[in-house]
């Protein structure tokens, strides 16, 4: 059997890439093929980094051939990411950095209380005593619980000038910098801020703050997958999400929305996997045992079924709440189970953040929003 390349061409016309527009030969992501007998090799050369896409692509380009061409075809796919060179929209400035920080990472949960302010003081306090410059950005507008878990809800954020511009300094404890936006509400002030806003006022406590060189800045999102998200994704080129969720079943339910919101193509956020929170209690009194509160290796499951790494579990355990209340994040007492599950956590993020890195371009798009009209960060 000879495989004829027109054939092919044909075939690859019927499929249309998530997110490109044209079909695949059209947009010019067919960079070659070729064919020997009963083989194929395509080349493809796409410009989204999310996992799924590229996947789909792979399997689509596969069963045409199959349905359409030759149903015994041995076929390969490669499949390539490069940024892509379409011209960006007019307030959009494409691949645009932010200068000093290497890698911006968002903590998510589908569901409140799950844990995300928890997960993300443990893991900013964890980064920052494995060596790495660390800032973490408090954007859950509904409830911003950064400051108290930092120790510094009374403290403000001084102006100092930065290449002749005012800019916000973020405040410091245990070698983390942080911005809040509760630095700039009232304590109980219902906040009812739209997405455009909140997403104004984290441009601001981003690109108007002197956080210096960091090579993490963890966001601390709100909860849920509602506009505001849409609209701090798609201003921020954020490097990859994590997202938490204890074991129930209506956590997990409503942390697959959050995957599904970071994976859909307007927003295409590569998942850097799952955690799981409040994974067994474990008495101080009987170490050994584990009691499976809110069911057991849920996260887990959610992670193998949805193809994403599962990054660790977190033992529910008291002095963790506590540590938060308190101000000084559990993951600080040294030598202990609580340091070492974090430690664990930490430095598999960080080994996703690295492979990501090393397989994906740099999430683009980001867009230029007029900073007017933000009273709550004026001061
Ligand atoms: N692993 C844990 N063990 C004990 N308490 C926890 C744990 N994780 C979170 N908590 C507590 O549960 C509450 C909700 O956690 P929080 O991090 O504020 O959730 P979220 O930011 O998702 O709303 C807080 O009081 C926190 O101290
Ligand atoms: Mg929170």
């Amino acid at each position: 059997m000879k495989l004829e390349k027109s054939d092919i061409l044909k075939a690859l016309e019927t499929i249309t890439v998530a997110g490109e527009g044209k079909n695949m030969v059209e947009s010019g992501a067919v960079k070659n093929i070729i064919t020997f007998g009963d083989e194929v090799i395509v080349d493809l050369v796409l410009t989204t980094p999310a996992l799924h896409i590229r996947k789909r692509a792979e399997v689509d380009i596969m069963k045409v051939i199959h349905e359409k061409v030759y149903e015994k075809a041995k076929i390969k796919v490669n499949i390539k990411v490069e940024a892509p060179t379409a011209q960006p929209e007019k307030n959009e400035i494409k691949g645009k950095q932010i200068p000093g920080i290497s890698n911006i990472i968002a903590v998510a949960s589908g569901k409140g209380g799950v844990g995300k302010s928890t997960v993300t003081s443990n893991l900013a306090v964890t980064l920052a005593k494995m060596g790495f410059k660390v800032g973490v950005l408090d954007a859950d507008i509904y409830g911003p619980s950064i400051p108290i878990m930092f120790d510094v809800e009374r403290e403000r954020p001084l102006s100092v000038k930065e290449d002749g511009k005012s800019k916000m300094k973020p405040v410091e404890n245990y070698g983390v910098k942080v911005l809040s936006i509760g630095f700039f509400t009232q304590p109980n002030q219902a906040v009812v801020w739209r997405g455009p806003m909140a997403a104004k006022a984290l441009n601001q406590m981003i690109f108007d703050a002197a956080w210096g060189e960091l090579d993490f800045m963890l966001i601390d999102l709100p909860p849920g997958t509602g506009d505001i998200h849409l609209s701090i994704m798609q201003s921020l080129p954020i490097t990859g999400a994590v997202v938490v969720s204890t074991p129930q079943n209506v956590a997990l339910a409503d942390a697959r929305k959050g995957v599904a919101m970071f994976q859909q193509d307007s927003i295409n956020v590569p998942v850097l996997g799952v955690v799981e929170n409040m994974a067994y209690f474990t008495p101080a009194e009987l170490p050994d045992n584990k009691y499976y509160i809110f069911g057991k290796e849920g996260a887990k499951y959610l992670a193998e079924d949805l193809d994403i790494p599962f990054l660790g579990e977190i033992p529910l355990v008291q002095s963790i709440r506590e540590a938060g209340d308190v101000g000084r994040p559990a993951a600080l007492q040294v030598a202990t189970p609580i340091e070492q599950a974090f430690e664990e956590l930490t430095r598999n993020v960080v080994q996703e953040v690295v492979n990501r890195n090393d397989n994906l371009p740099p999430t683009e798009a980001i867009k230029i929003t007029t900073m007017a009209g933000c009273s709550a960060v004026k001061k």
